[in-house]
């Protein structure tokens, strides 16, 4: 019997008048890869941003090995965050803070562990992110993808047992979004972590899924292996999966474009 992790129950969102989230439903197995795939203003960002209680629902649960995180108090929230990593999609880093400090931000506000030590663990958390040297660098001294990769070694950094990513690969060359691929499939195997993974990018959600939703504009329209999404019906997710065979831009379409902006 698989052990379900996280379950998010109903859940709608409302930021003023608007319904973001119109009641949203999925359940988690431990140790496995769950991508959320769906267009830009989809909601997914706000999605994951419940399930690490950054959000509360309007209503609906959000419910972490048995519990429902959303009633928690800000203290047992705190303790609970301990338990999970999160990629924030913009990366977030402290500007003022220097690579390595950036990574072992958690160790440095909350424990008495020696600076020596919390480098030491920095600089294995970026290794493993492709990142040698750069522990005295600051974030402005980076390029973009550097950055988000800094930002993966700090969602990591507390060995946590579900780590949410939000777009881990956008802006990422082949390569380096390859690597990152690995690294997520490799803490699911070695570690048995529990991952909730969004992303626009068909490669990779096709590449380390274990099972994949579909949403567009806060309705979840399938849910199921990769296999069985690459053969889902519904018109919604084959145009999202399709896309990808629109092909290049061509001088004609590209000229459209220009008249359009
Ligand atoms: N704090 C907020 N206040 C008001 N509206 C918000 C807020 N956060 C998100 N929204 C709106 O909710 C919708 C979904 O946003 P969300 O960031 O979840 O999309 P997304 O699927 O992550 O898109 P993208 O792929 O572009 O990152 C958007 O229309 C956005 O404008
Ligand atoms: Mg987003």
């Amino acid at each position: 019997m698989k052990k379900v992790k996280i379950k998010v129950e109903n859940l709608t969102k409302r930021f003023g008048d608007r319904l973001i989230l119109k009641g949203i439903s999925f359940e988690v197995y431990e140790k496995e890869i769950f991508v959320l795939m769906g267009g830009s203003g989809s909601g997914k960002s706000t999605t994951i941003k419940h399930i690490i209680g950054l959000l509360k629902p309007t209503s609906g649960k959000i419910i972490v090995d048995g519990v429902d995180i959303t009633k928690l108090s800000k203290k047992e929230l705190i303790e609970f965050r301990k338990r999970m990593g999160y990629l924030f999609q913009e990366g977030a880093l402290f500007d003022s803070l220097k690579v390595w400090e950036n990574v072992g931000f958690y160790y440095l506000e909350n424990t008495k562990m020696p600076v020596e030590e919390i480098r030491k663990l920095a600089s294995e958390k970026l290794a493993l992110v492709g990142l040698k040297g750069i522990e005295e660098l600051y974030p402005s001294e980076l390029s973009g993808g550097m950055r988000k990769r800094v930002s993966l070694a700090r969602a990591i950094s507390t060995n946590p047992e579900i780590v949410l990513y939000d777009e881990p690969t956008s802006g990422l060359d082949p390569v380096t979004s390859a690597m990152i691929d690995k690294l997520i499939l490799s803490l699911r195997d070695n570690i048995g972590v529990t991952s909730i993974v969004v992303t626009h990018d068909l490669d990779s959600a096709f590449t380390i899924a274990d099972r994949i939703a579909m949403i567009h504009k806060g309705v979840i329209y399938a849910i199921g292996t990769p296999e069985e999404i690459k053969h889902h019906p519904d018109p919604v997710v084959q145009q999202f999966i399709n896309r990808k065979a629109e092909g290049p831009i061509t001088e004609e379409l590209f000229k459209e474009m220009q008249k359009e902006s």
